[in-house]
Order: C-alpha cells, then sequence, then structure tokens
C-alpha cells in the first residue's frame, strides 16, 4: 500500500505543477539562466550527480505554494547546467516516517551502487513531541522513479543529539566503503557526525568530524564532505552564527582514525542569498558545487523571501561553481565555464581612467542578465573607494562598494528595489595585490559577484525590473584606473 501512497501523492503533485506552470513560465520577475522550480517553493540542492550521461539536479520543492511546507524531491537533468528538462518529481511524503505536513522528504544526496541510484535523505515527521528526524533510503532502476526502503530508517539520532536535530546526509564512497557525514546539533553546539556503511542499508557511526566550539553556531545544516587533491574540505550551513551562512574548513583527514584535523577556515559566499552548498563530481574530474539563492535566518528576521511568490514560486539555485584549493589552504570558488556557451553580444575596453567623483557608463548585455568582468589597477589608483552601481534606474540600484582604505567590500541592496534589505559586507584580502578583479554576474532576480580571485564572493538577489539596466562605476577620492573591461549578454535558457 504504502508503495502506491507515493506514487498518488507525486501524481497529485504532478498535476499541480502543470496546472501552474504556464502563469510561473509568463512571470516577470523569473531567472533567466539560473535553475528554478516550474512551479511552487524550493530550497536546498539535494542528490547532485552526474548519472547516465546527464546532470541531475534533485531540490527540496513544495510543488502547492510558494512558501515552504510539505517537502518533496523535485527533479531535473540536463547536458550543461544551463538548459533543464523537468522530470517527475522523485519523492513524496507518505510513510509514518516522512508524512508530517511541516515535515516530509528533508535533503539528502545521492549515489550510484550496483547499477541502481540510490537517494539518501532524511524523513521528518511528528508524532506529538515536536520533530523527529531519521535517516532513509530510496532507489530506483530508471534514474526517474523511486522506491522507499522497507526497512527505513536506516538510521536514528544518537545518544545526545535531539532527534529534530539530526539531517542532511552527504554520502559518497572510498574503496569498499560508503561514509555519511550527517548534520546534528549536540549540546548547543553544531556538529557534523561520520558514519559508514559497505552496503548503503546498515551504517555504523564512527564519530564527530568537526563541531562548533560555539563560534559556528548551534546546528550545521546540509554538511558535505570531500577531497581536492591530498586535502579535505568540509563544508556546512551553521544555525545561530551571524553571517556565516557557507562556511569551509580545510585540512588533513585519515580514513583509518576517521580523524579530521583543519588548519583553514573561510566562507564559501558572504551574500545574504548562498546557502547549503552540496558538491558533486562532474564527468571531467571538477568538484562542482551549488547553492540555494535564499537562505533562513536573515529572511525570517525580515519576514520574506522576495516578492516572486505573487508569480507563483520562490527560490532558485546559485551559478553553479568549481571549487580548488589553493596553497594556503583557502577555497577559490568560480562559475562553471559553461556560461561561456550563452554569451552574446561581446564588449571591450582595455582601460578606463576614473576622475574622482564622475560617474561612468558601463555597458553590458541589456543591462539585466549579462556577464561583467574588470580589473582594478591598484598602482594606478589612489581613490578610497570604488563604487559600482548595477540594475540602476535613475532612484534605484544595487550599491557595490570596493573600499581599498578599509579593505572591505560591500553589496548594499538598501535601495534596490523598495524590497530587499541588508548590506553583505567581507574584507578584502589588497596585500600585496597589484589588480584586483571583479567578475559579476547578474540575472533577472539576483547578482552574484565574485572577487580576490574568486576566493571572495557575494551572492544578492535583487528585484529589479527590466527597466533597471543602467550600470555606472566611480571613484571617490582621488582617481582609480580599471583595465580589461570584458561584458557579455547572456541567453535565456529557461
Ligand atoms: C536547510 C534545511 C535542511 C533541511 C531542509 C528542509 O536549508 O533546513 O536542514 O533538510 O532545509 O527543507
Amino acid at each position: 500500500m504504502s508503495k502506491e501512497l507515493m506514487q498518488m501523492n507525486i501524481q497529485r503533485a504532478q498535476l499541480r505543477i502543470e496546472a501552474e506552470k504556464e502563469e510561473v513560465a509568463k512571470g516577470s520577475m523569473r531567472q533567466r539562466y539560473h535553475f528554478m522550480p516550474q512551479a511552487g517553493w524550493m530550497n536546498d540542492p539535494n542528490g547532485l550527480l552526474y548519472y547516465k550521461g546527464k546532470y541531475h539536479f534533485f531540490f527540496q520543492h513544495n510543488p502547492y505554494s510558494s512558501f515552504w511546507d510539505c517537502m518533496h524531491w523535485g527533479h531535473a537533468i540536463s547536458d550543461d547546467m544551463l538548459h533543464w528538462e523537468y522530470l517527475p518529481e522523485a519523492l513524496a511524503p507518505s510513510e509514518a516516517y516522512d508524512s508530517h505536513m511541516k515535515g516530509g522528504c528533508f535533503s539528502g544526496s545521492a549515489i550510484e551502487h550496483e547499477g541502481r541510484l540510490y537517494l539518501i535523505y532524511t524523513g521528518a515527521t511528528n508524532v506529538g513531541n515536536g520533530m523527529e528526524q531519521t535517516q532513509c533510503i530510496a532507489y530506483s532502476e530508471d534514474g526517474v522513479h523511486f522506491e522507499k526502503y522497507d526497512g527505513n530508517p536506516v538510521i536514528e539520532a544518537p545518544e545526545g543529539v535531539p532527534a529534530c536535530f539530526f539531517r542532511d546526509p552527504k554520502v559518497w564512497k572510498h574503496e569498499d566503503l560508503f561514509y555519511m557525514v550527517c548534520g546534528a546539533s549536540r549540546g548547543e553546539r553544531g556538529q557534523a557526525l561520520l558514519y559508514r556503511s559497505k552496503d548503503l542499508l546498515h551504517w555504523e557511526y564512527v564519530n564527530v568530524l568537526a563541531e562548533s566550539r560555539g563560534e559556528w553556531g548551534y546546528m550545521w545544516e546540509c554538511p558535505d564532505f570531500y577531497s581536492l587533491g591530498d586535502k579535505y574540505v568540509l563544508t556546512f550551513s551553521p544555525m545561530g552564527a551571524g553571517d556565516r551562512k557557507s562556511v569551509y574548513l580545510t585540512g588533513d583527514f585519515d580514513y583509518s582514525t576517521g580523524k579530521f584535523c583543519y588548519q583553514t577556515s573561510g566562507e564559501i559566499d558572504w551574500g545574504h542569498d548562498y546557502y547549503a552548498p552540496q558538491s558533486f563530481l562532474a564527468p571531467d574530474g571538477r568538484r562542482l558545487i551549488v547553492g540555494w539563492a535564499n537562505e533562513w535566518e536573515w529572511m525570517s528576521y525580515w519576514k520574506d523571501w522576495g516578492p516572486t511568490y505573487k508569480e507563483g514560486w520562490c527560490g532558485s539555485f546559485n551559478i553553479p561553481r568549481e571549487v580548488r584549493l589553493m596553497e594556503d589552504g583557502t577555497l577559490q570558488v568560480r562559475p562553471i565555464e559553461e556560461i561561456r556557451s550563452i554569451r552574446e553580444g561581446a564588449y571591450r575596453e582595455d582601460a578606463l581612467l576614473l576622475e574622482p567623483g564622475k560617474e561612468y557608463d558601463l555597458k553590458a548585455g541589456d543591462g539585466v542578465a549579462y556577464e561583467l568582468k574588470m580589473k582594478i589597477d591598484l598602482e594606478h589608483t589612489d581613490a578610497s573607494r570604488i563604487e559600482l552601481m548595477l540594475r540602476g534606474d535613475g532612484q534605484r540600484r544595487t550599491r557595490c562598494v570596493i573600499d581599498l582604505k578599509k579593505a572591505q567590500i560591500s553589496v548594499d541592496r538598501s535601495l534596490a528595489d523598495g524590497w530587499s534589505k541588508g548590506a553583505s559586507r567581507s574584507p578584502l584580502f589588497l596585500k600585496n595585490k597589484k589588480k584586483l578583479d571583479i567578475h559579476i554576474l547578474s540575472d533577472q532576480s539576483s547578482l552574484e559577484l565574485f572577487t580576490d580571485d574568486y576566493r571572495n564572493n557575494h551572492s544578492m538577489n535583487v528585484f529589479a525590473g527590466n527597466e533597471q539596466d543602467r550600470m555606472y562605476i566611480c571613484a571617490v577620492d582621488g582617481q582609480a584606473r580599471i583595465e580589461d573591461i570584458e561584458s557579455y549578454g547572456l541567453k535565456r535558457t529557461m
């Protein structure tokens, strides 16, 4: 019976998506090349993988409204992570362990094993004492239709971990064993727990891979763990850690002891709209990550997730990014190369000398969906700051301030659109640097700014309409020299 119940719930969800998707397709705020749902609410990326010749993205999805509730796993496939074909929902709530309205099939990961595609996810339910979370399995022979494992749940919260804080399993294989890192909270500290298994169905607890000592919040959501060269990277999204929303730790790991010793920590993205990144391997060996272009704490503080609910949807993914480890242990996170394939209308300028206080217009595509790159020649710049205005129309704009005196960059959207709030800030690494690189991706409802050799990034959603297409730059308290200016329009793929 319960197998049928999931199929019935998927069919019901599909009917709803079919009924809504045309309206959503007409929306004026919908993204042009960032992945978003056909209809309804989405949050975390789940189960990202390259499987049988296609990229598969699964995602936390509520097909029934533009707000978070009763989590399903949406599913789509692609050849390039830019053009997408939506498939039927992969998972729908249907069992005692994953069927509560404010619960469902929470985040998790995917892995191929003996010809089957396995999804490892968190079942979230409420048995009257608050939320209970356990780790569960579903599998598929064709990569489209999934069945939940009869022996679910396969892991329950270990001692000391409240059942409401045990979620988001990320699984990988090393030699003959499967490993899982799972998010938890113990004694009010965020933790990443390590498990191992021979068959994906029976799991043994190994140890705490890393934990907060108070600086990284009380709960770690969506942890991920992978190797880059001979080092290891742990990423997670902490709850209760202020501005830190997508932390990474890099260091050494020993499979024989399960011990991870990290030497370096950083932030994958300082913007207010980057959360729960999940990684996977591209067939050419690149380690790619995808984040949810939103997050919980700022948004619940401001009491909104933006105006797109009026158009029947909410949420998109940030542009997929490639991760590389630098010699000093920091991570470089750059947009995927595939983005080049949707460029159009190139524009180039070798150099621009900015006189103090004067505005210089910049061109990029239609001023809405574009890519813009430039370098600030620090040796020929004495301005105390450079301001870059994006998606402007005379009154409204998003203001990026590159403060060379304070060595800080900020992206302020308080005047962006009459809706968005807040400014993100991060330190700039200017020491011994001759040029500062800037790379911007603008889409209908988002801005992503990359600087400091892709080690300092800001993703901010803005709901600026098509009339907000002006972009200009100016230097304050001195001159600035900008060079290698390069821009492109970006074609619609969604
Ligand atoms: C992170 C998160 C996860 C959880 C999912 C629920 O954004 O809170 O911890 O599994 O979203 O949708």
